[in-house]
């Protein structure tokens, strides 16, 4: 018999899911898999409001299969001009979740972010006091800085002053991809105010897919895939079983033509295979027992949540990789999935 696998539904704790023809392409696809996920404001405009948060939480429910209980949770944009007394009351109200830095043209729909975070100190420290968590999409903006050294340069430059003046604020370091932000999360998430998502595409790639026979265009996002050296550290914090390392997708799907372009968009697209991926990396490290923590506990302890009652199985096929195909949007375009240069096996087990 196939191996199988069951565990508790997971969560996303990073996702993109646009909006207009492409949020109902692929909604269903993060539904399918999760039971809650963590919703990115940068739309355009970006969402920087509570009633905006939660006009687009209508927008996002009004798109589900039906019977489908999935639960986005919202997040807010933060700009020079955050209104802290709105976001605290969202917060409150149970609109909001969360809220994002996007340090301004550090990625995609990112020019309205926030253009030095001393402007934001007074929004940080109403978060602080009433725990609302920061997510970090952690790169310098200075062009002159290497696009391989930027997330590196962020930690140093941007994100430990910033915890050293505001200890008690929860931070989320988003999809990180370098072994000196594993290393920096491992040593200061321990009291339980840090943590970081991992990506399942910065699990299976390196820099060098990028390039391998021709320029890969699906293989590029940012924060950009690094050295294997890296993409080992991540493995092994994925798998260390340390609960400040939890799954985030951050599936950022952009159409056929805007990826395959002289000037292609930032932005893997994992939503149709995400938890599949997620096995395959850590069946494939040899701690397939440990992704039940990663995907569906640790999260939920750290931004104060219940764990999903609801399980989810699955399946390794003995031969014969899983297939994705492209999925096609109501307005006519595609979004080509992630596939990855080695084979996947994992499965959702249809039930
Ligand atoms: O690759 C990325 N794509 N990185 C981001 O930070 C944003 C995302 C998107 O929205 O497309
Ligand atoms: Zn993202």
């Amino acid at each position: 018999m196939a191996p199988m696998l069951t565990i508790i539904r997971p969560d996303d704790w990073h996702v993109h899911l646009r909006d207009g023809e492409m949020l109902k392409a692929v909604a269903p696809l993060t539904a399918r898999q999760f039971a809650r996920a963590i919703v990115m404001p940068n739309l355009k405009p970006p969402v920087t409001t509570s009633a905006h948060a939660k006009t687009y939480r209508d927008e996002i429910l009004a798109v589900l299969p039906q019977g489908s209980t999935f639960t986005p949770l919202m997040t807010i944009y933060l700009t020079d001009a955050t209104d802290a007394g709105d976001l605290v009351q969202g917060h409150k109200d149970g609109i909001i979740t969360a809220a994002k830095l996007y340090p301004a043209n550090a990625t995609t729909n990112s020019e309205a972010g926030v253009t030095d975070i001393k402007k934001i100190y007074p929004v940080l420290e109403r978060m602080q006091k009433a725990g609302i968590p920061l997510l970090v999409h952690g790169e310098e903006t200075n062009p002159e800085i290497d696009v391989f050294d930027r997330e590196a340069v962020f930690i140093d430059k941007i994100l430990k002053p910033l915890r050293r003046d505001l200890p008690e604020l929860k931070v989320v370091l988003e999809h990180i991809t370098t072994l000196e932000a594993a290393a920096y999360v491992a040593n200061e998430g321990k009291k339980g105010r840090l943590a970081a998502t991992i990506t399942a595409h910065h699990l299976h790639i390196n820099r060098n897919a990028m390039f391998s026979g021709g320029i890969r265009p699906h293989f590029y996002c940012l924060p950009v895939a690094k050295r294997e050296k890296h993409r080992e550290a991540l493995v092994k914090a994925a798998i260390s079983g340390a609960p400040m390392f939890f799954l985030g997708t951050d599936t950022a799907p952009h159409t056929q033509a805007a990826k395959e372009s002289a000037c292609g968009c930032a932005g893997i697209f994992t939503a149709a295979n995400a938890l599949e991926l997620y096995a395959q990396a850590f069946d494939e490290a040899g701690h397939i027992e440990r992704l039940e923590g990663f995907a569906s506990r640790f999260g939920p302890a750290f931004y104060g949540l219940p764990v999903n009652k609801e399980l989810i199985k699955l399946e390794k096929a003995s031969g014969g990789e899983n297939k994705i195909k492209a999925i096609l949007t109501g307005g006519g375009q595609q979004i080509i999935p992630f596939v990855p240069p080695s084979p996947v096996l994992w499965r959702i087990a249809e039930s």
